[in-house]
């Protein structure tokens, strides 16, 4: 297969200042296959994926515009699976392995994060631990397979990730946040790089890269409008702006709000900080569990 050095523009809204993507290997040998984002900005060297399409372009027509379309699928286990249809090997035990690995490499990962963390007292729950109870609970609630709910709770653990480094450099270092500063790498970004360094993680990486944005294009770090922003982004994002309001939000903003209130805001900001759709069925889940459940 013809597959080296192919530039590819990116039109993805995980990277949009990664500028330059090359693929440098051939895909001919799967495990040798690797996939190199190239930073200037940054100064990276970090594996990257391809999807689905993007992946069929580049076999059938050899050709070098690509575009990216982010899904709750993982990632990986397509590739691989697109790999092994396009040369003929049984993925199984490939898939098996990663599985096996994805999950070890998460645990451990996902208790690193807690570690970090404050708890609430009143919960004994920390932000993320919250965002994920909820996430699990809203996808539940909307009729989520199985295996769904269990990667948006693994990737609502992860959204995070980035702020272990910025706190603990805000810290130890000033000059190394001034540098970050300077490279616009806040803890979005710098969540997705430290994931890119993992591909059992690799899953989580557009969630953590895009929590931030809204749908009217306001958020960060890309300023992603609409769907341009990955679904799974804006489903982690509310959730994640409903636990800042209702435990951390300062006067400086409306100070802390009730859950009440913070449904009547997320209402009032449909199609403005948040998609429509996800944001009324948030609305909807949230009075159904109020009605039930204690509030956390
Ligand atoms: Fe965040
Ligand atoms: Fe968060």
């Amino acid at each position: 297969m013809p597959f080296n050095k192919y530039k590819i523009y990116d039109s993805t809204n995980l990277s949009k200042d990664l500028l330059n993507i090359f693929i440098f290997d051939y895909i001919s040998n799967i495990n040798n296959a690797k996939i190199i984002i190239s930073n200037k900005k940054a100064n990276i060297d970090k594996p990257y994926i391809l999807l689905e399409k993007e992946v069929l372009k580049l076999i059938e027509n050899d050709i070098e515009i690509i575009t990216m379309d982010f899904s709750i699928e993982n990632f990986q286990i397509l590739l691989l699976k697109l790999l092994s249809k396009v040369f003929n090997e049984e993925p199984f035990e490939l898939l098996y392995l990663l599985e096996e690995k994805r999950k070890e490499v998460g645990e451990f990962i996902k208790n690193l994060i807690v570690l970090f963390e404050v708890e609430d007292k009143k919960s004994s729950m920390s932000h993320t631990q919250r965002v994920a109870y909820y996430a699990k609970k809203f996808a539940d609630y909307l009729g989520k397979s199985k295996d769904e709910i269990n990667l948006i709770y693994d990737v609502a653990m992860l959204h995070d990730i980035g702020r272990i480094g910025i706190e603990q450099l805000m810290l130890f270092s000033k000059t190394r946040v001034y540098d970050l500063e300077e490279w616009d790498l806040e803890h979005t970004i710098a969540g997705s790089i430290f994931l890119s360094n993992r591909k059992e993680l690799w899953y989580a990486m557009d969630v953590v890269r895009s929590h931030h944005e809204h749908w009217d294009g306001t958020g960060y770090p890309d300023h992603l409008k609409k769907e341009e922003i990955p679904y799974l982004a804006r489903f982690i994002g509310i959730i994640d702006w409903f636990d800042w309001a209702t435990h951390t939000a300062t006067s400086e903003h409306f100070g802390i709000l009730s859950p009440q209130e913070a449904i009547e805001y997320i209402k009032f900001n449909l199609n403005k900080k948040f998609d429509p759709e996800i944001g009324k069925q948030f609305a909807n889940f949230l009075k159904e569990y109020l009605s039930k459940e204690e509030f956390i």
